[in-house]
C-alpha cells in the first residue's frame, strides 16, 4: 500500500464518496474490474470481487482484505474473468460465470425488492422498501461478525465440515453433517429449557449464547485479547480445516490473529486429514501423511484429502494382515453406533478386526477401560501422536511396509546427520573391502586346494550331534546343504523348510525361521530346550544356526510328509491312503507326543498349534509332532511389526478360548487333537460343510450321526472295503467329542486321552461339544461366549483372502492364509507360558 499511515479502511471512506448507500436494481459488479465495490456508508465493508487465483475470482463482502460472506457459498464459487454479479431488475442477486452460466441466486425475484443495501455491520440487505426479504447476516457462509444474530437455522460451511446451533442451545462441529466432533453446551448450573436461541460474536472478543429463557447472556468462550486493541474487528470464522476459531483483526497493522479455536488439539477434528489419513504434529503444526508404505495420497499436492490402499482389500492376491500403529487411534465420535465398542483386549481387538469382513480399522485403548473400536468401512480418521495411550491396526493387503521414519523429520538437522552417516558408512566399507580383498588373496594362495578348510567345522558338528547336544550350523553351511535353499518342502507356519544332506549324508528338513528379533542368548537357550525335549512321537532337533539376523532350525526329515496329504488327498496325492491300523496307531503316537509335552517333559510346552500340518510321518508311518516350542521363539514385542507370509491355516483347530480371549493352556492343544482325532476317522475335514452333512459342519453332522449310531456315516468312505475296527473307530469318535468340549475343564487331559484311546479306561457317552467353535463363520461365532460378540459379520470376500471360506470348502490354504496367525499363537502362548512361570 502506497499510503503506509492511511488505514484501509478510510481509504475506502474516501472512494465512497462516488458510490451510494443504496444499491439500486439494474446494477452489476464485473469481476473483470476489482476496482469496482458497493460499500457500506462508512467504507468498513465493501462487496467486490476478490481474486482466488489470477484467473478466477468470487465474489465477497469484505473488510479489507477479509472475506466474510461470499456468494455462492463455502466451497468458494469461482467465476472467470468475464463473470459477474447481477443485481436484476427483479430483485434476484446472481452469480454469472463468463459463459453465461448462472452459479447461484438469492432467489428473491417476485419479492417486491426495491433496493439493495450494505450496512456498516457488513450486512448486505434485499428491501422491500424498509422491509428485509434477505439478508446475508440470515443466510451467512462460513464467518459470523459482531452483531450478527446465529440462530438455530443457520449452519457455518467449509468443505465437508459444518458449524450449527441446536435447537437446545448446544454448538457443534460435524462432519459430512453427521459425526459431531465437538458439542459445547451451557454450563449445567445455568441450563434451562431454551426456547430459540442464539449465538454471537461481541465486538470485545467474546461468544455469547442468547435465550428469550435466560436473564443475561451466557458467555461460552472469550477471545484471548478480550476487551483489548482499539480498532479491530474480530470474528468467527469456520475455517476449511474443521475448526471454528476466533480472529481478531487489526485494522491498523492489517494483521489477523486466531485468538480462540474450538477443537483445541487440530489432529481431533474428524476427517482433517481425509479418509485413511493420519493427522501429526511436527513441531507445533498438524500435519497429514498415510499409515504406511502400502497407501499412498490421493492427491498428491493435498496431503489433506486422504490415502487410498495401494492394494485395495477385495482385490488382494496376497496376504490381508494388520499393519500395528503405535500411540495411535482412530478417531470415533457420536453418533458411531455403540456396537463398535468391545471390551477386549488388545490381541483380540487386533484378531477381531482381522477375521471380520465388516472391519477395516480397530484401537485398542491402554487408557484403563479396556476398550476396543472397530471401524467399518467408510471413513476412517486417524491421529498418531506419542502421548496417546492406544494402539491401532490397519487392514492392509501385506506385507507391510513401514514408513521410513526420517521421512516424518526431515530437517536440515537431520539430514546433516543422515550425510554424516553416509560418509562413515562409506569410509568403513572401503576399509572393510580392503581386509576382505586381503584375506581372499590369502585364502585363494594357501587354503583353495586344503581339505582342512571345508572340513574344520562340519565333522566338529557331527560329533556335537552324535552326542545328543544341539549342533550350531554356520549359515554358510546350510546353505551347502540345501543347494542354496533350492528344495522347498513347504511353508510351516514359522518359515519356510528345505530339504538338506549333511555332509555325513544325513538327510534334513531345514526350517528357515522368520520374524525372529530375539536376541543370540535367549534364542539358544529355546533351541536347547526344543532339542532336549526327545520322544519318539515328536520330531527331532539336531541343529540351530544362529548368525546375525539368520535363525534356521535342522530337523531330521520326515520321509512322508505331513498327515493332511494322506487324510484329505488332493489331486497330487489321491493315491496315498492310510488304512485303519496306521491311523490308529499314528492317533495314539500323536497323544503320547503330546502328553510327553503336556506332562512329561521338564519344561512343559504347549504347543498351541495341532493341526495335521503339524503332524509328520516317518518311514514307517509312525507320527512325529513337528512345529512345538516355536512359539515361544518369536518375541511379542518385537514380533508385532512383522508379517509371516505362508502361514497354512488353523482355523479349524483353534479352541473357543482363543477367540474368547481366555487364556490359552494344554487344553487348549486338546481341542486341536480332537479335531484331528475326528478327522482321522473321516477323512474329512472338520469345519468341511456339504450336501452330505446337511450343510453342517462336519464335526457338528459327525456328532448327530453318532447319536443315531450311525458309526459308518462317520468313518471314511474310502476305507468301507477295508478292515476297520469299529470297536475301536467308536473309542476314537468318542474321545475327540470329549475334546472338543467348549469347556477347557470339560476336556481330557491327553495322558487321559492315551488311556482312552488304549482302552484301559472306561469312556463316558460325551456331551454334544457346541456348534460355535469355529469363527470363520459369522453365524456361529456369536454362540461362543458373550465376550465374543466382538467379531463384526464377516463378509465372503474378505475371507476369501484370509483363507477362511476356503477351509469351508475343504482345502488347505497354503499361501494366502492368515500370516498374522502365528503371531496371535506366538503372542497368546508367551502370554501363557509368562503366566504359569510366575
Ligand atoms: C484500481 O485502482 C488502483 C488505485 O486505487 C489503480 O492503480 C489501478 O489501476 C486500478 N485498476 C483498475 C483495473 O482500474
Ligand atoms: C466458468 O467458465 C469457465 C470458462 O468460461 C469454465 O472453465 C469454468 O469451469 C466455469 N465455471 C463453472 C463453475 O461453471
Ligand atoms: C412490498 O411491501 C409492500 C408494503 O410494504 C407490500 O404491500 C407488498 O406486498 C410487498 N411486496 C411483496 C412482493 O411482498
Ligand atoms: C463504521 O460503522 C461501524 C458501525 O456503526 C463502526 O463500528 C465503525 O467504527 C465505523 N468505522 C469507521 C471507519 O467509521
Ligand atoms: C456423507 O453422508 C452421506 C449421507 O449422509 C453419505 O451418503 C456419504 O457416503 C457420506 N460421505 C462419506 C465420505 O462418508
Ligand atoms: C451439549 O453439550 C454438553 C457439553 O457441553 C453435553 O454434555 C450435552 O450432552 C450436549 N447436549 C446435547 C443434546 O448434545
Ligand atoms: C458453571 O458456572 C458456575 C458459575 O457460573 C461456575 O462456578 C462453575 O464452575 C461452572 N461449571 C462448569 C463445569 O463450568
Ligand atoms: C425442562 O423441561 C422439563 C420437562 O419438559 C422439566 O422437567 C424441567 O424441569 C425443565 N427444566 C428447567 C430448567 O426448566
Amino acid at each position: 500500500m502506497n499510503l503506509p499511515f492511511l488505514p484501509l479502511c478510510a481509504l475506502l471512506l474516501l472512494l465512497s464518496a462516488f458510490s451510494s448507500a443504496d444499491i439500486r436494481p439494474g446494477a452489476t459488479l464485473h469481476a473483470s474490474h476489482l476496482n469496482d465495490t458497493w460499500t457500506s456508508p462508512n467504507s468498513t465493508f465493501s462487496l467486490r470481487f476478490i481474486a482466488a487465483t489470477p484467473t478466477s475470482f468470487s465474489a465477497a463482502i469484505t473488510c479489507a482484505h477479509i472475506p466474510i460472506w461470499r456468494a455462492g457459498g463455502a466451497s468458494p464459487t469461482v467465476v472467470d474473468s468475464g463473470g459477474s454479479l447481477q443485481f436484476l431488475t427483479s430483485g434476484n442477486l446472481r452469480l454469472v460465470n463468463g459463459s453465461g452460466t448462472i452459479l447461484w441466486e438469492s432467489g428473491t425475484a417476485g419479492h417486491g425488492v426495491s433496493h439493495a443495501v450494505l450496512d456498516d455491520s457488513g450486512n448486505l440487505v434485499l428491501r422491500n422498501g424498509t422491509i428485509s426479504v434477505w439478508s446475508t447476516f440470515e443466510n451467512p457462509t462460513d464467518t459470523i461478525v459482531p452483531s450478527q444474530i446465529f440462530t438455530s437455522s443457520n449452519t457455518l460451511r467449509a468443505g465437508s465440515f459444518s458449524f450449527s446451533l441446536t435447537k437446545s442451545g448446544n454448538l457443534t462441529l460435524r462432519w459430512n453433517n453427521s459425526i459431531v466432533y465437538w458439542n459445547q453446551g451451557l454450563n449445567s448450573s445455568v441450563s434451562s429449557n431454551l426456547t430459540s436461541p442464539s449465538f454471537g460474536i461481541q465486538s470485545l472478543g467474546i461468544l455469547t449464547l442468547s435465550d428469550p429463557t435466560l436473564s443475561a447472556s451466557v458467555v461460552m468462550a472469550y477471545s484471548s485479547d478480550y476487551a483489548e486493541g482499539s480498532d479491530m474487528l474480530r470474528f468467527v470464522r469456520l475455517d476449511s480445516d474443521g475448526n471454528l476459531r476466533i480472529y481478531s483483526f487489526d485494522r491498523g497493522s492489517r494483521i489477523s490473529t486466531v485468538r480462540w479455536a474450538a477443537v483445541k488439539d487440530q489432529c481431533e477434528v474428524f476427517g482433517y486429514c481425509g479418509d485413511l489419513g493420519i493427522c501429526s504434529y511436527h513441531d507445533s503444526s498438524p500435519v497429514c501423511s498415510c499409515p504406511s508404505e502400502n497407501f499412498e495420497l490421493v492427491d498428491p499436492k493435498d496431503s489433506t484429502k486422504g490415502c487410498k490402499r495401494k492394494e485395495e482389500i477385495e482385490n488382494c492376491a496376497g496376504v490381508v494382515t494388520m499393519l500395528e500403529l503405535q500411540h495411535a487411534k482412530f478417531l470415533t465420535y457420536p453418533p458411531e453406533s455403540p456396537s463398535q465398542v468391545f471390551f477386549v483386549g488388545i490381541l483380540a481387538c487386533r484378531l477381531n478386526c482381522l477375521m471380520g469382513g465388516a472391519c477395516v480399522a480397530s484401537t485398542s485403548l491402554s487408557d484403563g477401560t479396556g476398550s476396543c473400536y472397530m471401524k467399518v468401512p467408510g471413513f476412517v480418521s486417524g491421529y498418531q501422536s506419542p502421548t496417546l495411550p492406544s494402539t491401532s491396526y490397519i487392514k492392509v493387503c501385506g506385507p507391510v511396509s513401514p514408513n521410513p521414519s526420517a521421512s516424518l523429520n526431515g530437517g536440515d538437522d537431520t539430514s546433516c546427520k543422515l550425510h554424516m552417516w553416509i560418509v562413515a558408512a562409506v569410509v568403513v566399507g572401503t576399509l572393510l573391502g580392503l581386509v576382505l580383498l586381503q584375506v581372499g588373496l590369502w585364502w585363494w594362495c594357501c587354503c583353495r586346494n586344503s581339505p582342512k578348510f571345508w572340513g574344520s567345522s562340519v565333522p566338529h558338528a557331527l560329533l556335537e550331534y552324535a552326542s545328543g547336544a544341539p549342533v550350531r550350523f554356520s549359515y554358510k553351511d546350510l546353505r551347502y546343504s540345501t543347494k542354496g535353499f533350492k528344495e522347498k518342502l513347504g511353508a510351516g507356519g514359522f518359515g519356510a523348510v528345505y530339504r538338506g544332506v549333511l555332509a555325513n549324508r544325513t538327510i534334513v528338513a531345514v526350517k528357515q525361521l522368520e520374524g525372529i528379533e530375539q536376541g543370540e542368548k535367549q534364542f539358544r537357550m529355546e533351541v536347547a530346550t526344543i532339542s532336549s525335549t526327545h520322544h519318539l512321537n515328536l520330531v527331532r532337533l539336531i541343529g540351530f544356526c544362529s548368525e546375525g539376523r539368520h535363525r534356521l532350525l535342522v530337523y531330521e526329515f520326515m520321509k512322508n510328509g505331513s498327515l493332511d496329504i494322506f487324510l484329505f488327498p488332493t489331486g497330487g496325492h489321491s493315491g496315498r491312503l492310510l488304512n485303519w491300523e496306521s491311523r490308529f496307531s499314528i492317533a495314539l503316537g500323536t497323544a503320547r507326543g503330546i502328553t510327553y509335552l503336556h506332562e512329561e517333559c521338564r519344561d512343559c510346552i504347549v504347543h498351541c498349534d495341532i493341526k495335521p500340518e503339524n503332524i509328520l510321518l516317518d518311514e514307517n508311518y509312525s507320527a512325529k509332532v513337528s512345529d512345538f516350542g516355536l512359539a515361544k521363539l518369536i518375541n511379542l514385542k518385537d514380533h508385532r511389526y512383522r508379517t509371516l507370509t505362508s502361514v497354512r491355516g488353523t482355523r479349524g483347530y483353534l479352541a473357543p478360548e482363543w477367540l474368547a480371549n481366555l487364556p490359552i493352556t494344554s487344553k487348549s492343544d486338546v481341542y486341536g487333537y480332537g479335531m484331528v482325532l475326528l478327522e482321522m476317522v473321516s477323512g474329512r475335514r472338520n469345519f468341511e460343510v456339504s450336501a452330505e452333512s446337511n450343510g453342517k459342519k462336519f464335526s457338528v453332522w459327525a456328532y448327530e450321526e453318532f447319536e443315531k449310531g450311525n458309526m459308518e456315516g462317520i468313518v471314511d468312505k474310502r476305507l468301507v472295503d477295508r478292515e476297520v475296527n469299529m470297536e475301536q473307530a467308536k473309542r476314537a469318535v468318542e474321545v475327540s467329542f470329549w475334546c472338543i468340549q467348549e469347556q477347557p475343564s470339560q476336556r481330557p487331559t491327553m495322558g487321559k486321552v492315551v488311556q482312552m484311546l488304549e482302552g484301559i479306561i472306561e469312556i463316558e457317552k460325551p456331551p454334544a461339544p457346541k456348534a460355535g467353535t469355529e469363527e470363520c463363520t459369522g453365524e456361529s461365532s456369536r454362540n461362543v461366549s458373550s465376550k465374543v460378540v466382538a467379531v463384526p459379520p464377516s463378509s465372503s470376500s474378505l475371507l476369501e483372502k484370509t483363507g477362511c471360506s476356503s477351509f469351508v470348502s475343504g482345502r488347505t490354504v497354503e499361501k494366502s492364509s492368515l500370516s498374522a496367525r502365528n503371531v496371535e499363537i506366538a503372542s497368546a502362548c508367551l502370554l501363557q507360558s509368562e503366566e504359569s512361570e510366575t
